[in-house]
C-alpha cells in the first residue's frame, strides 16, 4: 500500500493540513475518548488488542531480562504496554504520552498495581530525554497518530542507545484482499457506530479507518525506517494482517 500525501507526511484528520493543528486534534481526540478507551479496545478487537501488545513484549523480552535496561513506552495512553512490559523488567518501565487524560488513567493503574513504572507528559516529536539514552522504545498504536514520520523516527533514533531496538505496533492493512475488504467493511461502518455509541464520539472512531488507510503499508513503514538509518528492520504481521509488528534497531 502506497502512502499517501507527501515524504514525512504524518497523520492528516479531516480538513486538517498543518502539522501543529493535526497534533492539537489528535490530542483533543484522545482527551476526549479517555474514559472509555480501555473499554471500546477490548470491545472493538474482540479483546484481541491483549494477545497484539503480550506478542510485543515477547519480542523485546532479550531487552527486558537486562536488570539495567532503559525502557521507554511511547504513546503509552492508559498503559496497557507499558504495564504488561513493567511485568516482565526488573527495571523501572517509562511511559510518556501527550495526552492528559490518557496519562490520568495510566497513574491510576500504576497506583492500582503498586509497580515502579514512571509517567511524563510530552510529545514524541519533541522528547526531554537525553541523546542515545534508551535501550528500549515501544510505541503502540501511537506512531500513526504523529504529525510527521520523519521526525518520529528521528526521535527514535536520536533517544535510542546504540545496538538499541525500538518496536513499533501498528494497524496495518491485511495483504489478502477480500480479507482487507471485510475489514474495510467493519472498521468503516460497524466501528464508528459502536465506538461513536459508547465514547460519545463518532469523529474520533471514523478517524480510525482513515488513518489505517492513509498509513504506510508494512514494506513502506520497513522501508522509511532503514531510511531513518534503522538496521536489521523486521516486521511481522498479525491477526491476518490487521496489524503489524516492526522491530529496528540502532546500528551499534
Ligand atoms: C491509540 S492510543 C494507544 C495507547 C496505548 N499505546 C495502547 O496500546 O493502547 C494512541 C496514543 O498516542 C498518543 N499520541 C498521539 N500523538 C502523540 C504525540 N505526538 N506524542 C505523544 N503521544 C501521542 C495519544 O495521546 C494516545 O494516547
Amino acid at each position: 500500500m502506497l502512502t499517501e500525501g507527501k515524504p514525512g507526511q504524518g497523520t492528516t484528520p479531516a480538513g486538517i493540513s498543518d502539522e501543529q493543528q493535526a497534533a492539537r486534534w489528535v490530542r483533543g481526540m484522545f482527551g476526549s475518548i479517555a474514559p472509555r478507551y480501555d473499554l471500546l479496545n477490548h470491545l472493538l478487537s474482540l479483546n484481541i488488542d491483549r494477545y497484539w501488545r503480550a506478542r510485543t513484549v515477547q519480542r523485546v523480552s532479550s531487552v527486558l531480562a537486562r536488570p539495567s535496561a532503559r525502557v521507554l513506552d511511547l504513546c503509552c495512553g492508559t498503559g496497557d504496554l507499558m504495564l504488561a512490559l513493567q511485568a516482565r523488567s526488573g527495571a523501572v518501565v517509562y511511559g510518556s504520552d501527550c495526552c492528559h487524560p490518557m496519562l490520568v488513567a495510566a497513574h491510576h493503574k500504576v497506583e492500582q498495581r503498586r509497580v515502579r513504572s514512571a509517567l511524563f507528559e510530552a510529545d514524541a516529536l519533541r522528547l526531554p530525554v537525553a541523546d542515545a539514552s534508551v535501550d528500549l522504545i515501544t510505541i503502540a498504536f501511537g506512531f500513526r497518530n504523529l504529525s510527521n514520520y520523519q521526525q518520529g523516527l528521528r526521535e527514535l533514533m536520536r533517544v535510542l542507545s546504540p545496538g538499541g531496538l525500538t518496536a513499533i505496533l501498528e494497524f496495518s492493512t491485511p495483504p489478502n484482499p477480500v480479507l482487507s475488504r471485510l475489514y474495510d467493511f467493519y472498521s468503516r461502518s460497524i466501528l464508528p457506530t459502536i465506538g461513536g455509541w459508547i465514547s460519545g464520539s463518532k469523529e474520533a472512531y471514523s478517524y480510525l479507518p482513515e488513518s489505517v488507510r492513509k498509513f504506510p503499508g508494512a514494506e513502506d513503514l520497513a522501508k522509511q525506517m532503514r531510511d531513518a538509518g534503522f538496521t536489521n528492520v523486521r516486521f511481522e504481521r498479525m491477526t491476518a494482517g490487521i496489524v503489524a509488528l516492526h522491530l529496528g534497531e540502532r546500528p551499534g
